[in-house]
């Protein structure tokens, strides 16, 4: 009999698991606590953007034209309970307030809720992200909890995602990482993935606490990689290098390899800030702070990077924001998403807004979030209005949408003809054959 799972927690994580569980042929019900969620994931809709998931909803939400009806969702923990044979945690650990360490509370409800309905065996599967210790932590409390006692197992099975990719990399995976305490977790799990996600796929059988440290070493690494090439960009722009050209180079050895070597504004979201500094806060409780402590210095280079960016602009604007209109392209932390969870181009505009700039955003996706988390900016229906005016014009997300913009065009309405590209993204000749002075983080002036 074909397994049934559950999707616990349908954030960008969840939905998405949701939903390519159901396309590999699996029943899936997904559960939140937050009922509006539910209501709305249940009429096929997702209430963020991310490319292709609402297609894969619709494709198998019971109650939809067509659909598989293979996917449905509630907020009964009891329904899910009985439901299951595979239980996947999928809820958000973020940066606890003014501390480094991450929130377990929303990981540690979902088991709370969850352990006193398993009846009948279960493996509950954690996938958020969590410090090293968590996994075993879980098991305890589950073992405590469920009512079929040594018939529910725990296994750990981080997930790596990102957002704006997050159909394609949960159906294509680079690899799928299991932390697991005994066999059955391996099974299932081996069962689960042995569909097409798994076909290719290298599948690491570790310990809990191996599985743990695999998702927040590979974020850190990749925030390293992120960090040093802005350290580079920092320098070269002392030197009058080109930090653009320097990645291009030392990409070509496959050693370094050219992804993750885009200079300029830094990282932010959800994920890369908070898990370095979840990573630190843990290290320390468990006595070996200094093995991590070049972490520190990859968050303060990134964020040395948003200061760095305002002083650019200011310098633009000839050494004082008063009286400056400033036009702020891009507010979400990437492209493709409408995710502004600590975003360096909000955090940017929000710097600008202090210093008595007057800031106009536009973004192509991201305005909602972007108001309610900065209401006291001003926000443009499109990017022509947001550079109408303007004295600078700062690129901080690169949406394509950016790329193609006619610096002509946007220069007849401009107040004064200077940008700043905060991501390296845009074509400097095209803007300056259009009278623009044209500056990019870690390239020369001319
Ligand atoms: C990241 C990891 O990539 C993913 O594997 C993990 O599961 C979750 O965290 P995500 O936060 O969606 O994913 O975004 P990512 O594409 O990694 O970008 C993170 C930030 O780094 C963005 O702000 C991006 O603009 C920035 N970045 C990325 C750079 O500044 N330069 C780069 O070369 C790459």
């Amino acid at each position: 009999m074909a397994l049934k799972i559950t999707v616990i927690g349908t954030g960008y994580l969840g939905a998405t698991h949701a939903a390519a569980m159901a396309e590999l042929g699996f029943e899936v019900l997904g559960l939140d606590v937050v009922p509006e969620k539910i209501e709305t994931l249940g009429r096929g809709k997702v209430p963020m953007y991310e490319p292709g998931l609402e297609e894969l909803l619709r494709k198998h939400v019971a109650g939809i034209e067509g659909s598989t009806g293979r996917l449905r969702f509630t907020t009964s923990w009891e329904e899910v309970g009985a439901f299951g044979d595979v239980h996947f945690i999928c809820v958000n650990t973020p940066q606890k307030h003014g501390e480094y360490a991450c929130d377990m509370s929303y990981v540690e409800a979902a088991v709370s809720s969850l352990a006193p309905v398993l009846h009948r065996p279960a493996l509950v599967v954690g996938k958020s992200t969590v410090p090293v210790g968590s996994a075993a932590r879980l098991a305890e409390l589950l073992a405590g909890l469920a009512p079929a006692g040594a018939d529910v197992e725990l296994a750990w099975n981080p997930e790596f995602l990102r957002e704006g990719f997050a159909v394609q990399d949960t159906l294509h995976p680079d690899r799928i990482v299991v932390g697991v305490a005994g066999e059955r977790g391996e099974k299932l799990l081996r069962e689960v993935y042995a569909t097409p996600i798994g076909e290719g796929t290298p599948f690491v059988v570790a310990d809990y606490p191996t599985a743990e440290l695999v998702k927040t070493a590979a974020n850190s690494f990749l925030a390293t990689k992120i960090s040093f090439i802005n350290a580079m960009a920092e320098v070269c722009e002392a030197a009058d290098g080109d930090v653009v050209k320097l990645a291009e180079a030392i990409g070509h050895d496959e050693r370094i390899g050219k992804k993750f070597l885009r200079a300029g504004i830094g990282f932010g979201g959800g994920c890369l800030p908070k898990d370095i500094r979840a990573f630190m806060a843990r290290a320390g409780e468990l006595g070996v702070d200094q093995a991590l402590t070049f972490l520190r210095e990859v968050d303060s280079i990134n964020m040395r990077r948003r200061g760095h960016m305002v002083e650019l602009a200011r310098e633009a604007v000839g050494g004082s924001f008063l009286g400056q209109r400033v036009a702020v392209l891009g507010a979400t932390f990437k492209p493709d998403s409408d995710d502004v969870r600590d975003s360096p181009a909000l955090n940017v505009a929000g710097q600008i807004h202090l210093q008595g700039g007057q800031v106009t955003v536009y973004d192509p996706k991201g305005m909602d979030n972007a108001r309610r988390l900065f209401p006291t900016l001003a926000y443009a229906p499109t990017a022509l209005d947001a550079v109408r005016g303007a004295h600078v014009v700062l690129h901080l997300t690169e949406w394509r949408e950016f790329r193609e913009l006619d610096p002509a065009v946007l220069g007849a309405v401009a107040a004064s003809r200077h940008v700043l590209d905060g991501r390296n993204a845009l074509d400097a000749g095209a803007w300056r054959s259009a009278g623009w002075t044209f500056r990019a983080m870690g390239r020369p002036r001319a």
